[in-house]
């Protein structure tokens, strides 16, 4: 396990709000090893202590409240500042050139801009000599034409396997599981084709808006910043074919040829398989909130809805509905997976509601369940024989602990050496290639950015995109059974 991270970018909000506290986290459990130090590299002036003055008034709302002061003197003791100017390669080898005894990680939480003249530097100063690792956090690239351009550079300092490309949700628990139920039950893999699911529903709803972040955003938009990582990776890990193993390029190599099979979006679809949206002043969580407005001459959405297809054997024609979208009314990330309905209905009932179709609710965050929604008429005796309801069978997961931050296991996994949650220079550029083609389809379309207020679902132009599974309210208590009291 290597013991030095060379932190460049440390000044930035990833750092403060994730970085620096998961690795205190890591620290306190005692996962880093004993000579594990921490360079950060910024460029900002700071006095001796100002780095550490800084950064302990930034990360204190980050951490768990079980942390203490030991531990926070702890991670500060291994925490140096180095300013280096991040956009001239030759700074590097200067400041840095002397760490080059020891393998390193580079972690660049930088914007993509600095991602080639900072390696060029560390290929340079000799940081990049295997083992050493390279940590690119996202964005990479803002379109496949700068994905390309990234991974080339990339490629001319350091081997593939040198390089671990970040998509936090991958090192998120609760989307570890989904490869785990499917592939780790017999149940699922039968009916895990279009001949019996009739589409899929993948959301990421966020109350937050985009708070502080607004010059990025509006060279972003959602689509950039959610769909072409975190969507499209939950999309790979519901469709990808079984792999052969878990190592980290069987698992890549499946996920790559779902990212290649997606249908580009022709323009002529374009303003009928996506909804974008910006949302407006409203209320969320019971306050206001000031609505959305990018600087003049840039349109982005906070709200994008797009329905993808994967043209391959075991998913043509199933739609794929992905959204996403910032101040919505609850934070809530799921996938639902609707199968089709019945062949014949036998339960006919004049009272009875129609037959709902099964269905299998994953919901990720904020709370983890997998609900298997199932006809049945044990629901209760008022409903009457032969009556049937949807139930769900309901495996929420109660925690004791809170679960870790996504960075934790990344960071852990960079330091070890460990691929596998990390995503590939060809999926980052096969992700693209589809973005690239929503974007150019909703240009050549003219497709509008539809207002919404802030605390909605988003536009009503986008209510197909939402059936009820995404947006229902979470489920009351259900009574206890009287046999259990
Ligand atoms: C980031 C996006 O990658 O993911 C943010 O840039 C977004 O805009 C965040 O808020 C969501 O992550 P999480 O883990 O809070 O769901």
């Amino acid at each position: 396990m290597h013991d030095t991270l060379l932190l460049f970018g440390a000044t930035g909000d990833l750092a403060a709000r994730m970085l620096f506290p998961s690795l205190a986290h890591l620290l306190r459990d005692r996962l880093l090893p004993d000579g594990f130090r921490v360079v950060a590299v910024g460029r900002q002036e700071f006095d001796p202590d100002g780095f550490r003055e800084w950064l302990s008034e930034r990360i204190e709302g980050f951490v768990g409240d079980d942390m203490k002061a030991r531990e926070w003197v702890e991670l500060f003791e291994r925490t140096e500042y180095v300013t280096a100017d991040l956009a001239d390669p030759a700074s590097i080898p200067e400041v840095l050139g002397h760490y080059a005894e020891r393998p390193c990680v580079s972690y660049l939480a930088t914007p993509p801009a600095l991602f080639i003249p900072i390696t060029q530097g560390l290929k340079a100063a000799g940081l990049l000599d295997a083992p050493s690792r390279l940590v690119l956090e996202k964005p990479l690239g803002r379109d496949l034409a700068s994905a390309r351009e990234i991974n080339a550079a990339i490629r001319a300092c350091a081997a593939e396997e040198q390089v671990f490309r970040i998509d936090h949700y991958l090192g998120k628990a609760a989307v570890q599981n989904l490869a785990a139920l499917r592939f780790g039950n017999t149940l699922f893999e039968a009916v895990w084709s279009r001949r019996w699911i009739e589409s899929v529903d993948i959301m990421i709803a966020e109350t937050t808006g985009v708070d502080g972040r607004d010059g990025y955003y509006a060279k972003s938009g959602a689509l950039r910043d959610m769909v072409q990582n975190h969507i499209l990776q939950l999309l790979c890990l519901i469709a990808m074919e079984p792999p052969s193993a878990l190592d980290a390029d069987s698992v890549r190599d499946e996920k790559l040829k779902v990212l290649r099979a997606l249908r580009p979006m022709r323009p002529a679809d374009a303003c009928t398989d996506v909804v974008r949206g910006r949302y407006g002043d409203g209320v969320v969580g019971g306050r206001s909130v000031t609505g959305y407005a990018p600087p003049e001459g840039t349109d982005p959405e906070t709200f994008v809805a797009v329905r993808a297809y994967i043209d391959n054997w075991r998913w043509a024609g199933v739609p794929f509905r992905l959204v996403t979208g910032k101040r919505m009314p609850t934070r809530s990330t799921q996938v639902v997976v609707n199968f089709r309905p019945v062949s014949h209905w036998l339960f006919e009932h004049p009272r009875r509601e129609k037959a709902a179709p099964n269905r299998l609710v994953l919901k990720l965050q904020p709370e983890e369940a997998v609900e298997l929604g199932l006809m049945n008429s044990l629901a209760g005796p008022e409903w009457g024989a032969q009556e049937l309801k949807p139930l769900p069978l309901d495996l929420t997961v109660h925690r004791e602990t809170p679960r870790r931050i996504a960075y934790e296991r990344l960071l852990l996994d960079a330091l070890i050496g460990n691929p596998a949650l990390f995503v590939r220079s060809d999926e980052v550029e096969a992700a693209w290639a589809f973005i690239d083609s929503v974007i150019a389809a909703w240009t050549a379309g003219s497709c509008p950015v539809h207002p919404y207020p802030a605390g909605s679902w988003g536009p009503k132009e986008a209510e197909e995109f939402l059936p009820g599974a995404l947006t229902e309210p979470p489920r009351p208590e259900r009574p206890t059974p009287r046999s259990a009291l």
